[in-house]
């Protein structure tokens, strides 16, 4: 079975695996020099785990075609802003976890394989606001207790 992706692009799927591992597998073309997001395959893909967001896709046909989305995806992607439902197979897919029993049309967003390394950024910058030094809370206990 197959994976459209649209212009005329697709991969071929293996029964039960998810779009993004049959992506992968999918060497028929240098994805790499066509768009960087794509390092191993058609689908940018990071994780591989419903952690990163990276892998999202929009299900243009075929989305009867996908398992149910498991719990994990389904928090995931309403974590990730990218669709709020309680539908068993939305139009919205984490790829790393969609598993495909049939053919299925699908896009790739332009800003797929940007957001897990935006959510990543984030992640440090608040982590790195988050750390202060010994010295630094002494300071600031000290500067508290000079005002109070
Ligand atoms: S590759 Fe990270 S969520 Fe799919």
């Amino acid at each position: 079975m197959d994976c459209h992706l649209g212009k005329g692009a697709k991969y071929k799927l293996r029964q039960g695996q998810d779009l993004a591992w049959g992506a992968a597998e999918d060497q028929t073309r240098d994805w790499r020099a066509i768009d960087p997001r794509r390092s191993e395959g058609p689908i940018p893909v990071e994780c591989r785990s419903a952690s990163c967001g990276t892998c999202w896709v929009g299900v243009l046909g075929g989305a009867e075609k996908l398992a149910d989305v498991g719990a994990r995806e389904g928090k995931k992607i309403k974590e990730f802003g990218y669709i709020d439902t309680a539908e068993p197979k939305p139009l919205i897919r984490l790829a790393c976890q969609a598993q495909a029993q049939g053919a299925v049309s699908v896009v790739i967003p332009p800003w797929n394989g940007q957001f897990g390394k935006y959510l990543k950024s984030l992640k440090s910058e608040e982590a790195a606001a988050a750390e202060v030094s010994p010295d630094q809370k002494g300071q600031s206990a000290e500067q508290n207790h000079a005002v109070n």
